[in-house]
């Protein structure tokens, strides 16, 4: 296919996602529930071998669990940048022995060079652009791409003396193309040439999300039932699952582990890793064989998902009332009894926090730890807890109340902040390492990144409010385009292209095809969305302002 589909009229629209829905190939989907909607208590710990398998999924089309409020499908006049979109998006794909196997991360110079030797494809980079491909029926690229990466895992990484845990996926990796002696050669990344030298801890979520997306996109099992797959998914589970000294379910993480990828002082327990964590333990849960050893993975995934649903909802959320409850905190408690559990003193609650949160919306804070809470705001990993339904269907609510309640903080001109507020001054400096690039409200400091729009996109779809998604997209469609779809955008409104920011970024043009698809064909939001386990409901009731 040469390009997106794109319909003329809301009656046209309709018509043709119901023909699309009924074109699907049907998996009994009449007769099983998707394994979204299944419990997590009828997974249980003595899960038998699913049942019908290939009941578990139900492609592309599936579209139960949420309204789609009508005024989603509304008319979808083709926007002129979506052709160009596509096209730039061609140009950036990658070749490995003359199949696509990924797309470059920029394409800012067409420098023969740059394009035939530096062709570096990020894993998380890939996810909107494999997304694209998959909701525009190309699944092959997102297949070859899997394959690759799951081939990639498999290498020894050192970095110096140390080797690397088995699963660890790879951030990136390249294609040398050898025009003399006609070969192609990979290089992988996992973090040992990567600024920092951190490994990427969401690159291994990332693969199974995509993974199951792809499964449920296309209806074919057989990719994730193969013996590589189950291996793989297996491998990245094993070092995330792993016992430790940990006393708490949620995964303790170096500094610029995941798309925040230098020094941010999300070291700890930071909020983006945790919401893919869990997306990534619930995707992996219908497809893993329930074989002898795939089974221990079942237990142990049940088990943790329990546990982390309990303390991210009660610990990680923060909304007027829960604010007001920390700021009045007694310090210094030992024992269960204790309220304040990681002794966090109230003074240490940063002003800003006090005038942004509105009495109406709340949101995960970045991180908690002992004595430690950063109270920023991070996009990814409030829209990944609404997509895999780590929130509670109050909580999703809230966050989207506080992007409307705080659109100018949160979107300004440009969608969107990928952390709120910038730390500045000396805080920069502790905080950063005085890092030029991570400046106030640049970068990952405080930058706008359109990328994020997909991820704002499903969000709104989940929660009924695609107002808000059209309201983003526009403003994207505004400029994006004739900024040459930069990376990132500077200052607090998010108007000015960003400081180094490359053009011709990959994601921000796959991002915004993937929110103009989805708002166009909603059922689409199946490929990334989790329905809410009735098994996980918050037990503690520790601030419960969200139910209000
Ligand atoms: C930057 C981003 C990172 C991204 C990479 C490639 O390092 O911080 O998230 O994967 O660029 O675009």
């Amino acid at each position: 296919m040469d390009g997106p589909r794109e319909a003329g009229s809301s009656v046209e629209v309709d018509d043709l996602s119901l023909s699309r829905l009924l074109n699907k190939p049907k998996l009994n989907i009449e007769r099983q529930r998707s394994f979204d909607e299944r419990s997590l208590s009828e997974l249980s710990i003595n899960v038998r071998a699913l049942e019908g398998y290939d009941s578990i999924y139900s492609p592309g089309g599936y579209r139960s669990g949420f309204d789609t409020p009508s005024t989603a499908r509304n008319s979808f006049e083709p926007h002129p940048m979506v052709a160009e979109a596509w096209d730039s998006l061609r140009r950036s794909l990658v070749h490995f022995r003359g199949q696509p196997v990924g797309t470059i991360a920029a394409n800012d110079h067409g420098s023969e060079e740059i394009l035939n030797y530096d062709q570096v494809v990020f894993v998380r980079d890939f996810v909107p652009s494999a997304l694209a491909f998959l909701m525009n029926g190309e699944p092959e690229i997102v297949k070859n791409f899997l394959l690759k990466t799951l081939h990639l895992q498999g290498w020894e990484k050192k970095i110096d003396r140390f080797t690397l845990g088995e699963g660890v996926m790879p951030a990136s990796f390249k294609v040398l193309h050898d025009p003399a002696r006609k070969t192609d050669t990979l290089i992988a990344d996992f973090g040992e040439s990567a600024i920092g030298r951190v490994a990427p801890v969401d690159s291994g979520f990332w693969w199974i999300i995509l993974l199951r997306a792809y499964t449920k996109s296309t209806g074919d099992l057989s990719l994730a039932e193969t013996h590589e797959c189950q291996k793989g998914m297996r491998l990245i589970l094993a070092l995330c699952l792993s016992e430790g000294f940990d006393t708490f379910p949620t995964l303790l993480c170096a500094d610029g582990c995941s798309m925040i990828d230098r020094r941010m002082g999300i070291y700890g327990y930071p909020i983006e890793i945790q919401a893919l964590f869990f997306m990534a333990l619930r995707c992996a849960l219908p497809m893993l064989k329930h074989d002898a050893e795939g089974k221990e993975f079942v237990e142990r995934i049940v088990k943790r998902l329990h546990a982390l649903s309990y303390h991210m909802r009660g610990y990680f959320w923060l909304d007027f009332q829960q604010l007001n409850d920390i700021y009045r905190y007694k310090t210094e408690e030992y024992s269960h009894t204790a309220v304040n559990k990681f002794n966090v003193i109230p003074d240490s609650i940063p002003d800003w926090v006090f005038d942004f949160m509105p009495t109406r919306g709340g949101y995960f804070i970045g991180n908690v730890s002992p004595a430690r809470m950063d109270f920023r705001w991070f996009a990814l990993g409030n829209f990944v807890a609404i997509l895999s339904s780590l929130s509670t269907p109050e909580q999703s609510m809230a966050i989207m109340d506080l992007i409307e309640e705080r659109w100018e903080e949160l979107v300004g001109e440009m969608p969107l902040k990928i952390t709120y507020p910038a730390i500045e001054n000396h805080e920069w400096r502790i905080v950063t390492g005085c890092d030029p690039k991570n400046t106030r409200w640049s970068y990952h400091n405080g930058g706008s990144w359109p990328v994020l729009l997909w991820l704002l996109t499903a969000a709104c779809i989940k929660t009924g409010r695609p107002q808000i998604a059209r309201r983003a997209i526009e403003l994207v469609e505004n400029r994006l385009l004739k900024d040459g779809w930069p990376e990132y955008y500077d200052g607090k409104l998010g108007r000015y292209i960003g400081k180094q920011a490359r053009k011709f970024q990959t994601w921000s043009i796959a991002g915004y095809l993937v929110a103009k698809m989805m708002l166009e064909d909603p059922s689409h939001l199946g490929m990334v969305s989790l329905e809410e386990d009735k098994a996980m409901k918050p037990l503690i009731k520790r601030s419960n302002s969200w139910t209000c």
